[in-house]
Order: structure tokens, then sequence, then C-alpha cells
């Protein structure tokens, strides 16, 4: 990060407004080498904020001088991916004996991307999971996503197509072992 200075913190409700411009950003930014504009348009249906994880205390946030540059969380509950807007959420309590935790709404802004944040922070979910007695984590890749989990070790479990947001969005089931 060169001179940057970087430092992570979790997010609160007064963040909402940032986050959602950041996401917005990312969004529409860096997935396009893997969709075409109508998937990525789809795509703002199927992911974004999920203001649960804020209120759990489990979403992290990244700042670069005092600006949020990236984000993401994990989630001790049973919805897998998507935003507030999302249909079909889920908030039953996982058990950390049986069941994954979640690792969910990973962004950085396209101004600060490929430059290990992302990585820096699904560290930290990682970590926090593993404090609360999860071994395994488990998440829903975009193809933006895949090469950043591939990266820390996540492996590919199913592939499926979300067509929710009108045009099919590519997406990957992806574990790693907590260990
Ligand atoms: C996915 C995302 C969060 C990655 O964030 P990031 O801060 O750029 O990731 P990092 O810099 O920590 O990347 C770590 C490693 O992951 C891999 N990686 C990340 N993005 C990659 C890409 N676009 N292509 C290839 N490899 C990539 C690389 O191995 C990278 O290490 P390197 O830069 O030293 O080669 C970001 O691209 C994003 O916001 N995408 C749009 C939103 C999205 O799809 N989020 C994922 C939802 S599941």
């Amino acid at each position: 990060m060169g001179s940057h200075h970087l430092n992570h913190r979790l997010a609160t409700l007064a963040d909402i407004g940032p986050l959602r411009a950041l996401m917005d950003a990312a969004i529409g930014e860096l997935q396009k080498p893997f969709l075409d504009e109508d998937q990525i348009q789809a795509s703002r249906t199927v992911m974004g904020l999920d203001t649960q994880l804020i209120e759990d205390g489990t979403y992290f946030i990244v700042e670069v001088n005092g600006q949020v540059a990236g984000c993401g969380g994990w989630s001790r509950r049973a919805t897998l991916y998507g935003g507030d807007q999302t249909p079909g959420r889920n908030a039953e309590l996982l058990d950390p004996q049986r069941d994954p935790a979640k690792i969910r709404a990973m962004y950085t802004h396209p101004a600060y991307a490929r430059q290990g944040i992302g990585r820096r922070i699904l560290s930290l979910c990682e970590q926090a999971a593993k404090q609360e007695g999860f071994s395994t984590a488990e998440l829903m890749a975009t193809m933006a996503g895949e090469p950043l989990y591939r990266a820390c070790g996540y492996h590919p479990v199913e592939r499926i197509e979300d067509p929710r947001g009108g045009a099919p969005v590519p997406l990957v089931r992806m574990r790693k072992e907590l260990v």
C-alpha cells in the first residue's frame, strides 16, 4: 500500500451511505471482465449490503487515509448470500459444531483493487469465525470473487446460475476448512 495509512474496524449503521456507494462502484466496475452488462445489472438484485451483518457486529471496513476502501463480513446465520433486497433470506442461527460459517458481502473500491484489501478482510472474518468455534467457512462467490477465494484456499463445491435479477448470474459455492 506504499505510504497509505490503512486500518480496519467494524462497520456501524452510520457507514451505510458510503458502503452503498462503494458496493455500487465495485459491482459496476470490477465485474466487467467477467459478466456482460445485463448480468451486471441483474447481479444488483442478488448481491449488496446486508444490514443484519452490521447489526451483528460481524461486518468489517478497511479504510485508507480515512476513506472506506473495502468491506466484507461473516455470519453465524443461515443466509448464504444476498443483500437486504434479495428474496429468501434466513436469519436462523447456525450451529458451529455442525454448520460452516458464512463469508459475506466482500467489496473493494475499484481505486483500491488488487492491493490486498480483500485478502485482509477475508482473514479477519476467518479468525473471528474460528474464535466462535466454527471449523469451516462457506460462501457463494461471484465470478469476480472466485479468484480471490481460490488464492485464499477455498475450493469450489457447486456452480449455479441465479436468475432472479432477470439475466442468469453465474455463482460458485466455495468452502474452506479453518485450521
Ligand atoms: C472480489 C474483490 C472483493 C477482490 O478484492 P481485492 O481487494 O481486489 O482483492 P485482493 O487485492 O486482496 O486480491 C488477493 C488475490 O486474489 C486474486 N485476485 C483478486 N482479484 C482478482 C482478479 N480480478 N483476477 C485475478 N485474480 C484476482 C489474486 O491472486 C490476488 O493477489 P495478487 O493481486 O497478489 O495477484 C473485488 O474484486 C470486488 O469488489 N469485486 C466486485 C464485487 C464482488 O464480486 N465481490 C465478491 C462477492 S462474492
